[in-house]
């Protein structure tokens, strides 16, 4: 059995995930064993306030059923302190979705305080979280993708819209390279729809992607590990929108998931081995779920984006994803553990400044 660990939970954040950071957040609470962890929660509010929540006894008392989503309230901590324990072997959780949390700011400073942490790294998950530099990475591994120019906010006065379209469309999707949940996302098929989107996306980052919209079945992969990627069965989106919005997402509820995917061996086959691939290529580290297009009949599959911090309720994708693999709720949290301890010595090992 493991030795007892510190697992500092930190979840909330100062992104548009805020509340399903919450939620999530009282099911890891409930789930993780209370003999293998002591569970300190930290909530980070919108604002960036960092504080100790008490209500860890309690949500471990009644298990992981409840679904209310865990209040960021408590006493102020400070973010560099909450990491320093006097006995037991200290292990951090980022249960944080989108900027300021899945995109290497928050794993800098865990860095910076030499502690292992659960998930990706500073460059992979910078990488990741940024849609423009994400796909030019990608395109120089030779992953297959959906056509795209990046654009930055300057460029916007003398583009040529018409000329963009004709590349890209008749369809395009306009995507602020820095953000998640579909927030800022939207579809384009006329020039006046195309300034639309580009002003609205322009209001969430200076730098945007524009891409050739497929007509694509929707398919994601889990991935668990470090240098080598370990992929989960597959599944499949199907959007209740014209496209998996964040409305979709987090309200109406009418996209449905379909575990696993309805597809032929060598597709299930093909596509796990490109979400370890894209997910190496791009130095995704503990987990990680690779979304994909599947044109079919056309190029097949395509990466559309990665997840350094997928959705991780129970009926989130990602974990529906490993237990039809077989590995339940508990274990992953078990597994993502020992995977971030891996990685911290790895690190340390391999750490020599030269002097
Ligand atoms: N190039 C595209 N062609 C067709 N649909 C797309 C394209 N890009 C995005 N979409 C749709 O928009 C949704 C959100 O886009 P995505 O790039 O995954 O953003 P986010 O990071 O916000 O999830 C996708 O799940 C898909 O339904
Ligand atoms: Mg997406």
């Amino acid at each position: 059995m493991q030795e007892r660990v510190r697992l500092v939970v930190l979840f909330g954040g100062q992104s548009a995930e805020h509340d399903v950071s919450r939620v999530t957040a009282r099911h890891v609470l409930g789930a993780a064993s209370p003999e293998r962890y002591a569970i300190d929660a930290i909530g980070i509010s919108r604002d960036g306030d960092w504080v100790r929540t008490d209500a860890v006894a309690a949500i471990q008392a009644t298990g992981g059923d409840a679904p209310q989503a865990l209040e960021v309230q408590g006493d102020s901590v400070d973010p560099s302190l909450v990491t320093t324990d006097g006995e037991l072997p200290v292990v951090v959780l980022p249960l944080l979705h989108g900027p300021m949390g899945e995109d290497g700011t928050v794993q800098g400073m865990l860095d910076l305080a030499d502690v292992p942490y659960v998930g990706t790294g500073v460059l992979g998950s910078a990488l990741c979280m940024d849609k423009a530099m994400a796909k030019q990475a990608a395109a120089s591994f030779g992953i297959p993708q959906a056509a795209w120019r990046t654009l930055h906010v300057e460029d916007l006065v003398s583009l040529d819209h018409d000329a963009l379209l004709r590349e890209l469309g008749p369809v395009v999707f306009v995507k602020p390279a820095n953000m998640g949940s579909s927030v800022g996302v939207s579809r384009a098929d006329s020039v006046t729809a195309l300034h639309e989107a580009l002003e609205l996306a322009a209001s969430y980052d200076e730098w945007i992607v524009v891409e050739e919209g497929v007509d694509a079945r929707e398919i994601e992969v889990g991935v668990l590990g470090n240098r080598r990627l370990e992929a989960s069965v597959a599944g499949e989106i199907v959007p209740g929108d014209d496209f998996y919005s964040y409305d979709d997402k987090y309200h109406d509820g009418v996209a449905e998931t379909l575990v696993p995917a309805d597809l032929t061996p060598a597709q299930s086959d093909e596509v796990r081995a490109l979400a370890c691939r894209a997910g190496e290529a791009l130095r995704v580290q503990g987990l990680a779920r690779v979304d994909f297009f599947l044109e079919e009949p056309g190029r097949g599959f395509l990466l559309n984006e990665i997840n350094t911090m997928p959705g991780f309720t129970p009926i989130s994708m990602f974990p529906k994803l490993w237990e039809a693999t077989g590995v339940s709720y508990p274990e992953l949290i078990d597994r993502l553990v020992a995977l971030a301890v891996e990685r911290h010595a790895t690190r340390t090992a391999h750490r020599s400044t030269g002097r």
